[in-house]
């Protein structure tokens, strides 16, 4: 039986660069995308000692020529796509939102949600000519059901509007055959922490005091990236045939708590 094909983005890292580690050891061929090209490039050596055909693909998600790249190769490399993971993103700035600049609004708008849209704009077609398919979304508990990221408001505005588009493509993309979910991670130990510029946080912070650490489940560890690529392998694969539309938080109960 042929493999499915995968396309990644954001997989130099975190969640997309474990998403990519375990797609492979389930028998995907992958289509990694990432502005970082020079990682992209050792992650697809990596991969392909495991027998995936891997195709590193350096871009933009927010630049339609870099997206259009990227599906001229999967057409040339690979014929056909199954699955998509609209991973890629970024924390941007944070900051009171009287001196966050249209600038720094913009940019993170641009990324998160602009990105999330050209990916999706320009794979469903692939998706539809093979009448099947499955997209997850990476949102995010803020935004969601958390809002204590202190001046994270244009991040939080792109993280619930991931989880509007599952929603409301869910049903448009059914009749093609095609599911969507999105998951919304909690605190995850990634590199996103090299995307995020912090200003003012005593403006924009209401104080509160969590003695006992932030996340239930884990004493106030983090999750790490595996934890949520294990969940996506899961949404794009068979055994979630009649899940469409849904939302998975993957946060230790950390949403749940502040
Ligand atoms: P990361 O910083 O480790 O990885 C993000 C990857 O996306 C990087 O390789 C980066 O080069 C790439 N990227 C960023 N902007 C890009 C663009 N414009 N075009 C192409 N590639 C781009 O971060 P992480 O944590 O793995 O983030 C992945 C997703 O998970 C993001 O959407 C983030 O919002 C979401 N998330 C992360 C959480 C965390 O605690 N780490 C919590 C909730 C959501």
């Amino acid at each position: 039986m042929n493999r499915p094909v995968a396309f990644i983005t954001g997989a130099s890292s975190g969640i997309g660069l474990a998403t990519a580690r375990f797609l492979a050891s389930s028998n995907y061929h992958l289509m990694l995308f990432d502005r970082d090209g020079g990682t992209l490039e050792a992650v697809a050596s990596e991969l392909e000692t495991i027998g995936a055909k891997v195709i590193a693909i350096a871009g933009n998600i927010a630049c339609e020529a870099d997206l259009d790249r990227a599906m001229s190769s999967i057409r040339t490399n690979f014929g056909c796509l199954d699955a998509v993971v609209a991973n890629a993103g970024i924390n941007g700035v944070w900051a009171p939102i009287d001196d966050l600049s249209p600038d720094e609004w913009d940019t993170t708008i641009r990324v998160n949600l602009r990105g999330t849209y050209l990916t999706l704009n320009r794979t469903v077609p692939l998706l539809k000519e093979k009448g099947a398919g499955s997209i997850v979304i990476v949102a995010s508990i803020n935004g969601v059901r958390s809002f204590t990221n202190a001046g994270a408001t244009a991040y939080s505005a792109t993280k619930a509007a991931q989880v509007a588009m599952t929603y409301q493509l869910a049903l448009e993309l059914a009749r093609a055959g095609i599911r969507i979910n999105v998951v919304c991670p909690g605190a995850i130990d990634t590199n996103i922490d090299a995307s995020t510029e912090i200003r003012d946080r005593q403006e924009t912070e209401v104080p509160v005091i969590w003695p006992e650490g932030t996340i239930p489940l884990s004493d106030g560890e983090p999750g790490m990236a595996s934890d949520v690529a294990e969940t996506i392998r899961f949404l794009l694969s068979d055994a979630a045939r009649h899940i469409t539309g849904t939302p998975v938080f993957i946060d230790g109960g950390q949403g749940l708590l502040k």
